[in-house]
Formats: C-alpha cells, structure tokens, sequence
C-alpha cells in the first residue's frame, strides 16, 4: 500500500505539532484527520492543508470522550477501509498546567492525567479494530523530556505515556501493529512561545548539549521516520528528540 492510500488520525491536530505532523503527512499523499476539542481550530488547519492540495478533514472530539472518539475513528476509517497511523499527540502542556501539584489542585491534576494519559488509552483503543491487518501499521505517542527528569505532575503524565507505549508495543505487536513514542525537548511551538517563562526557556535551553532551537521540523522528522517502513523494525521506543538536554538521565 502506498503513502498515498493510508489515513492517519491526529489529536491536538489543529496548532502546533499536530498540525505540523498533518500537514507533513499530507504532503507525502496521505489522508489525515485532525482532531482537536477545539474544533473550528481543526477544521481551519484541515482547510489549510486541502488548500495546499492534501486530503484532509478537522473534526471536534476530546480525547476522552469514548463515544464520540469511536465516532471520529470509524469517521475517518471510511475513507481508506482503515486506520494505518495514529498519532497521539494532544495533550496539555500550557504553563498552568506546568505548576507543582500543591499549586495545581486536585481537579486540574486529574484533567491533566485524565487527558495526557487516558486520552492516549481511548485513542489507541477506539482505533485498534480499524488498525488491524494493515501493513506498516503505527501508533507514535508524543511524550516529553519532562518525563525523563522527574519532578512534576505534567512529566509523570509523560512518564505514563512512555510506559503504555510499551505497554501496547507488547499488547499489538501480534497485530504487527508497532508503537512508539517521542519525548520532545523544548520546541517552539506557538504555545510554549506564548506561554513558557523566557527564564524557563533559558534554564531548559542551558540543558541542552546542541545550541540551536528545537523546531516543530526537528519533531516532524522523527514522526515520519517512526511511521516509515524505515522503522519496521522498531516498537516500543521512545525517542527522545531534545537537542541532548535529557542525555544521559
Ligand atoms: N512544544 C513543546 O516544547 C513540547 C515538548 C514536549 C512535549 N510536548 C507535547 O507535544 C504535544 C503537542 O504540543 P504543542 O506544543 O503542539 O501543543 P499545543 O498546545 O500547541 O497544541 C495542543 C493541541 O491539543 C488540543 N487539545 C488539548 N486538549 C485536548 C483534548 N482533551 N482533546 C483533543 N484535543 C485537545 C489543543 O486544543 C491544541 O490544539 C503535547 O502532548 C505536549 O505535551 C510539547
């Protein structure tokens, strides 16, 4: 099967690496849906990519909502008869949510591990049964470098997702579906430039052992490394792409 008759679903797909990570895949032929609890945001970045001459559509749903989730996956299989990539990628990493737990309460901590963690379960198993049987199938979890460090409620969310990226690399590897995961450093995303404290940025930019800016390119080509037949031989990594801040941990 080529590229060009594959569908790939991505969450938090309206801004930032989502949008990044469909735009990319389009351009390489595919199919992509994007689907974000912001979903005049998907629609719009779905409309960018039809615009530029890609097959796309943008569709509302929050990770954790199981039933509508089932919807967007059957939604989106129709197209190819199937799902062949799915890329876990909403999640919330805003600089609330990046407050120690004392501060972030109960209720935001559990919005945060309900969406950062759960929401990668919901996904992944609201698309397993239109995954199955496709060749090259892949599943790509996007963790963090946070979760490497230890020492915050938003990394041991990212720890979390490291871990079930193992743990379904081992539940579908005898669907020869393959997982893995990344753990971006400090990107530029729209969010973290708006967001993130240039303290911050100087303290984690420090860590690092390459100099540059991390990019949303620089995360994009390791997405479309991981969901290549490149990588048919890889599941249950995780990748970390950070510039060298997490070497070493
Ligand atoms: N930018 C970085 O430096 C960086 C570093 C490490 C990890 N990450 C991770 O990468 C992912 C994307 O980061 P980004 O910078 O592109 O984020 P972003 O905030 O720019 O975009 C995230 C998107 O997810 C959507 N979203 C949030 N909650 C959702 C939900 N419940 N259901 C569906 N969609 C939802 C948002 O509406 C938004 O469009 C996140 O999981 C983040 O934790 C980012």
């Amino acid at each position: 099967m080529t590229r060009g008759e594959k569908t790939a679903i991505i969450t938090g797909g309206g801004r930032g690496f989502g949008r990044a990570f469909g735009t990319a895949l389009a351009a390489e032929g595919m199919h992509v849906v994007l689907v974000d609890i912001a979903g005049a945001v998907a629609e719009e970045a779905a409309a960018a990519i039809r615009a530029a001459g890609g097959s796309a559509e943008g569709l509302a749903g929050d990770v954790v909502d199981e039933a509508r989730i089932a919807e967007v996956m059957a939604q989106g299989a129709a197209r190819h008869g199937g799902i062949d990539i799915l890329i876990n990628n909403a999640g919330l990493h805003s600089d609330e949510y990046g407050q120690p737990i004392t501060k972030l309460g109960y209720a935001k901590t559990r919005r945060l591990f309900e969406v950062n963690v759960l929401g990668t379960v919901c996904c992944t198993l609201a698309a397993l049964a239109h995954m199955k049987r496709r060749a090259g199938a892949s599943i790509v979890n996007i963790a963090s470098s946070a979760a490497h460090m230890g020492g915050s409620a938003y990394g041991d969310t990212k720890l979390a997702v490291a871990g079930l990226t193992i743990t379904f690399a081992r539940e579908l590897g005898a669907d020869a579906i393959r997982v893995n995961a990344i753990s971006p450093g400090l990107i530029l995303t729209d969010t973290i430039r708006a967001e993130l404290p240039e303290a911050t940025k100087a303290r984690v930019k420090a860590m690092q052992l390459i100099g540059d800016d991390g990019e949303e390119r620089d995360i994009v080509e390791a997405m479309l490394w991981l969901t290549s037949d490149k990588a048919r031989f890889v599941t249950g990594e995780v990748l970390r792409v950070t510039g060298g801040m997490a070497a070493g941990v």
